[in-house]
């Protein structure tokens, strides 16, 4: 995967302030896990703080995504703030995503912590007619939940806060493979077939958006990387997105 002209690879990657909003979920277990590794002094929003897999290294306050004097108090201090806000299986919209997106607004406005990279998915607002048939069909049943983000996003790009929206294909448990293509939704005219991509992938690249400091007020389209011929079974290069 091609990498940034401007953020090199080789240079020493700053300590991030970072708010996981999402941690005990299974991307957000990934990405915490990650972002702890490497380093970064990483803070979790969570509903039960004496939850028994709370990932360990993380400064846990216990609080509701939904509410704005929760998300304000978590935000002080931070860096930038990443969410992997989920339903679950869940196909009925609850609005959780539009009162996270409301609360971070405003907790921004207090706090000064205005960078967001947040977990969404393809098929949300007009992607689900750029895909196959069968991902059309696949996606039906989480319609109402996919217009709900899109409701939740369009708040956030009018915001003025400093986003990335990620829009991964359909999500797997597998291992991370480094093979990640990133592009702008823009871009993206055609999704053919049913694709996916890991958790792991996933969690792997936001951090990347984080660190880099990538894809600032864009959409970014994440699936596997095509393999070519001369590729080897080894895991691939790190999962920079490309611009
Ligand atoms: N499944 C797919 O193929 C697919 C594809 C593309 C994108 N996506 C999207 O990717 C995102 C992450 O998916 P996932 O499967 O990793 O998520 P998940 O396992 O469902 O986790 C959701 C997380 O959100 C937290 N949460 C929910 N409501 C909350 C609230 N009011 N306050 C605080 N935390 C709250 C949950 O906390 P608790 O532990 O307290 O419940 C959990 O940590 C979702 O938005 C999903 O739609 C999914």
């Amino acid at each position: 995967m091609q990498c940034s002209n401007t953020t090199p690879h080789h240079r020493k990657k700053q300590i991030v302030k970072l708010l996981v909003l999402g941690s005990t979920g299974a991307t957000g277990r990934l990405l915490t896990a990650l972002a702890v590794g490497r380093g970064h002094d990483v803070r979790t929003l969570v509903r039960d703080g004496s939850r028994a897999d709370l990932v360990p290294g993380t400064e846990v306050v216990e609080g509701d995504a939904r509410s704005r004097e929760d998300v304000t108090a978590a935000l002080a201090g931070v860096d930038a703030t990443a969410s992997t806000l989920g339903m679950g299986l869940k196909t009925r919209p609850n609005g959780l995503l539009i009162d996270a997106v409301d609360a971070l607004i405003a907790g921004a406005a207090i706090t000064g912590s205005d960078r967001l990279i947040m977990l969404s998915s393809w098929g949300v607002g007009d992607t689900l007619r750029r895909s196959s048939l069968l991902v059309r069909l696949t996606y039906m049943p989480g319609k109402k939940v996919h217009d709900e983000k899109a409701e939740a996003e369009a708040a956030l790009r009018t915001s003025g806060l400093n986003w990335t929206l990620v829009y991964p294909v359909a999500l797997t448990n597998g291992e991370a493979t480094g093979r990640v293509r990133a592009r702008d939704l823009d871009d993206v005219a055609r999704m053919p077939g049913s694709p996916s991509i890991s958790r792991a992938d996933v969690a792997a690249s936001m951090i990347t958006i984080i660190e880099d400091d990538l894809w600032s007020r864009r959409t970014v389209v994440l699936d596997q990387q095509p393999r070519r011929r001369t590729d080897g079974d080894g895991p691939g290069d790190s999962p920079s997105p490309s611009r």
